[in-house]
């Protein structure tokens, strides 16, 4: 059974709580339970995780690119300006595995500092836009 991390960057804890107008009412406990039970269904292993730190993110790409996991990553505000986390997850990709960005909201449609993401050009795709459903789509992705 291939393995994917889908991991999270820093404020996706707050899921529920945090601006539900905006990124919806599942919380995070809720995106887990959603995401890990269409894994099952589509016969892939999964392991979700969270964090706000910037370095521990760094670390699981890391632990994909020498595990060979393939990855489904909401970097949340790092997407719009981590160099560190791209440099990252650019070897997710040179190592032959797959990495799909991920958002909640459609970050075109809001602020202007949302509009740059500095991941897309590293990803194997993005999907963005789709709730708690952008992940089970990218799940979806890596089935093909
Ligand atoms: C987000 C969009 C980002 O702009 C924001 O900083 C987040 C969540 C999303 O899933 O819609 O924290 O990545």
């Amino acid at each position: 059974m291939s393995k994917v991390l889908v991991l999270n960057g820093p404020n996706l804890g707050r899921l529920g709580s945090r601006e539900p107008d905006i990124y919806g009412a599942v919380d995070y406990d809720g995106l887990v339970k959603i995401t890990s039970s269409k894994a099952a269904e589509l016969g892939l292993e999964v392991e979700v995780r969270q964090t706000d730190s910037e370095s521990e993110l760094i670390a699981w790409l890391y632990e994909s690119v020498d595990n060979g996991y393939d990855v489904i990553l909401n970097p949340a505000a790092f997407t719009h300006y981590s160099y560190a986390v791209r440099d990252a997850a650019v070897q997710v990709t040179k190592v032959g595995k797959r990495l799909i960005e991920v958002h909640l909201s459609n970050p075109h449609t809001r602020e202007e500092f949302r509009h740059t993401s500095v991941i897309s050009g590293v990803a194997t795709g993005v999907i963005a836009g789709f709730g708690v459903n952008s992940y089970t789509l990218a799940l979806t992705a890596l089935t093909n």
